[in-house]
């Protein structure tokens, strides 16, 4: 396994700047996760650490090498696509071989790194099929195991598992999980799912146009986020922003709502944040609400209420039924909220 440190890395493509001085230390051993919407340069980032594409400006250093100017071959790396690409004409067995077969990689040694990824992977039994008898699944198991046999030091994967549908995905994704506490390698992996993020990363990295808005655990990342894209983006349903002020007796208000707040913040107008999980709905509680929209799902209903003309939504647990127009009493849990400067967008 291989540390991957990035100094001010910048990458222009078509004379347009997508990454710009971007630093970033992997761990070694560590599962790393790009977060970031369509289009934030997520997959320029990891082709340009993988050799695909050139840095314009600074350094890409892999297992404690300078690999910035380093043919992708010459770099360590094992990646996993998207879109399988796998050799039709192929068998399983010689899909994974066929970069060891390139590389001259002796007929025993070839045979020992298929035969494991194949057992991880749970593809002994399919080595002999071709790509068109395989399940999607399959597929992208065969595309990961391809990578596997390289041995590397740092494995980039971009979104290998957005082709599948939503079962599938959750249970190669908990393959996923495994595999890397199995193999201990450095792992860095490109998603704009953020229950993947969440459910695998050690870190998560969130971009935004090309550039790194937080770096943290999820839990740090979920709980303190940096500022409020960061927070819009993470959570289903979206945290809810409500826009007020700060007074001098260090209460947020806003309309009919006040709320106490438990750490000093600069007095001045502000955006509150709530996830919908801090919102509690109680007979006892001090704010009055009308129910709007109710969302059942299952092991719990998301209600979307009008408190006093503030959108607020609230996850609710337990057994109790919601109508649409019900009056119903919620309360904010003050020290879970998340406050940002309105202009800025920063952490308060
Ligand atoms: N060869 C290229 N020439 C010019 N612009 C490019 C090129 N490749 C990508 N881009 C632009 O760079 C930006 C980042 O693209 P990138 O593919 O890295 O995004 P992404 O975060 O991986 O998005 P997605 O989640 O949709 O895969 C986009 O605005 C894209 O249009
Ligand atoms: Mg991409």
């Amino acid at each position: 396994m291989s540390n991957v440190h990035l100094r001010k890395l910048s990458i222009t493509l078509g004379g347009k700047a997508i990454i710009r001085e971007l630093d970033l230390q992997v761990e070694p051993g560590e599962f790393l996760v790009l977060l970031g919407p369509s289009g934030c340069g997520k997959s320029t980032l990891l082709h340009s650490i993988a050799g695909l594409v050139d840095a314009s400006g600074g350094s890409i250093e892999i297992g404690g090498r300078d690999m910035t100017l380093c043919d992708p071959s010459e770099r360590g790396i094992g990646m996993v696509f998207q879109s399988y690409a796998l050799y039709p004409t192929m068998t399983v067995k010689d899909n994974m071989s066929f970069g060891l077969r390139m590389a001259g990689t002796p007929k025993a040694e070839i045979a020992r790194r298929v035969g494991r990824a194949a057992e991880m992977l749970q593809l002994d039994a399919l080595l002999s099929r071709k790509p068109a008898q395989l399940s999607g699944g399959q597929r992208q198991r065969v595309a990961i195991g391809r990578a596997l046999v390289r041995e590397a030091g740092v494995f980039l994967f971009d979104e290998p598992l957005s082709n599948l549908d939503a079962k599938l995905r959750a249970e190669l994704r908990r393959e996923l999980k495994l595999l890397h506490a199995r193999l201990g390698s450095t792992m860095i992996y490109v998603t704009h799912d953020q229950v993947e993020a969440m459910t695998l990363a050690s870190r998560i990295v969130v971009m935004q146009a090309g550039q790194v808005q937080q770096v943290g655990t999820p839990l740090e990342i979920y709980e303190r986020p940096a500022n409020r894209f960061v927070a819009g983006f993470l959570g289903a349903p979206a945290m809810n922003f409500i826009e007020g002020e700060i007074d001098l007796h260090n209460r947020f208000a806003s309309r009919g709502l006040a709320l106490a707040l438990p750490q000093p913040k600069p007095a001045g107008t502000a955006v509150l944040g709530v996830r919908p999980e801090h919102v509690a709905i109680d007979a006892d509680a001090p704010l009055h609400a009308t129910v709007t929209l109710v969302e059942p799902m299952g092991n719990h209903q998301v209600l979307w209420l009008d408190c006093a003309g503030i959108a607020l939504s609230a996850l609710v647990h337990g057994p109790e039924r919601f109508a649409v127009g019900q009056q119903v009493r919620c309360a904010i849990d003050a020290a879970r909220v998340s406050l940002f400067d309105p202009a800025s967008g920063a952490r308060l």
